[in-house]
């Protein structure tokens, strides 16, 4: 699903800068420091990552060799989770704060199956996701992608590409996987979902996944460091500061828990996976 050597090449070839498109201001990939979100997609097996994402990532594997399992893991979970708010919940409507790549299975793939008309807006902060993905996304009906900055919640949602696709007077799906342990705590990321689902009607939903160093040898966690050079920190949290990130919400069963242990499939069995990251779904109440 990748876009591969041309799309690098045509990017190369701005020394750096992708060509704006229709109108909107160029976004500078930096090709040097390790990118969060190249990062991952090294972890997933892409091909849209370069030396100085797969130099950072190695360090990351060298203290915990089942990242990349567990970025499969969310990958499955996001995937269970879109299908119950889809076709078990009717949601049609979904934001995706922090999306990544383009990869297998994205957000509106997944929702369109259930609901063709189903509706996406993607946003994201770095340059080499919103190329990527704008090769990928163009013309897709009902489905936009914004620049913008999850720190800066008055601005996202005020912005009209946004608001002129996501009618947040009905239930929305707020999409904030593997994306808030970039949030540092002086960002206050609590009070930034709660501005987020101040937006949200009664019958929306938040999901969250977020990687944890609950129970880990400090070994293990030596790969952490490596993000300190990357394009955001990783700051690891604790099940119950994950679970506060649901403050106002009803979590849908069976809460916060790891990964592979929500609502698993026969695919899937709750007792195996890693124990990287908590996730969980949570439903806005009614008045
Ligand atoms: C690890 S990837 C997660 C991708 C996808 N949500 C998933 O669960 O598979 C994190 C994504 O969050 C984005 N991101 C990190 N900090 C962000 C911020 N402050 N605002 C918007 N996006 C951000 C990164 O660029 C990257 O695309």
């Amino acid at each position: 699903m990748s876009n591969g050597g041309g799309l690098h090449a045509a990017v190369r070839e701005q020394r750096g800068t992708a060509v704006p498109d229709r109108g909107e201001e160029a976004h500078e990939i930096d090709f040097n420091t390790p990118s969060v979100a190249r990062m991952y997609d090294y972890y997933l097996g892409g091909k849209d990552n370069y030396a100085a994402d797969r130099e950072a990532a190695r360090l990351v594997l060298g203290s915990a060799p089942s990242v990349p399992l567990a970025a499969l893991e969310n990958r499955e979970f996001l995937k269970r989770a879109v299908h119950y708010l889809a076709a078990e919940r009717g949601i049609s409507q979904f934001v995706d704060i922090g999306p990544g790549l383009p990869t297998q299975g994205n957000v509106h793939q997944l929702a369109q199956q259930h609901n063709p008309g189903a509706k996406v807006a993607y946003v994201d902060n770095d340059a080499s996701v919103l190329v990527h993905s704008r090769a990928l996304l163009g013309g897709v009906p009902g489905v936009t992608l914004l620049p913008g900055d999850l720190r800066e919640p008055d601005r996202i949602l005020a912005d009209p590409g946004l608001t002129g696709l996501i009618d947040f007077s009905r239930p929305v799906a707020l999409l904030m996987t593997l994306v808030l342990h970039f949030v540092r705590p002086d960002d206050d990321p609590c009070g930034l979902v709660a501005t987020y689902s101040e937006a949200l009607c009664p019958g929306s939903f938040l999901v969250v996944s977020h990687v944890t160093g609950d129970n880990r040898e400090p070994g293990m966690l030596a790969g952490v460091g490596a993000y300190d050079n990357a394009s955001a920190p990783l700051i690891l949290r604790t099940r119950s500061q994950v679970q506060e990130f649901f403050n106002g919400f009803s979590l849908i069963d069976p809460g916060v828990v790891f990964l592979s242990q929500w609502r698993p499939t026969g695919e899937y069995h709750a007792q195996g996976g890693t124990r990287w990251a908590y996730c969980g779904v949570g439903e806005k109440p009614g008045n």
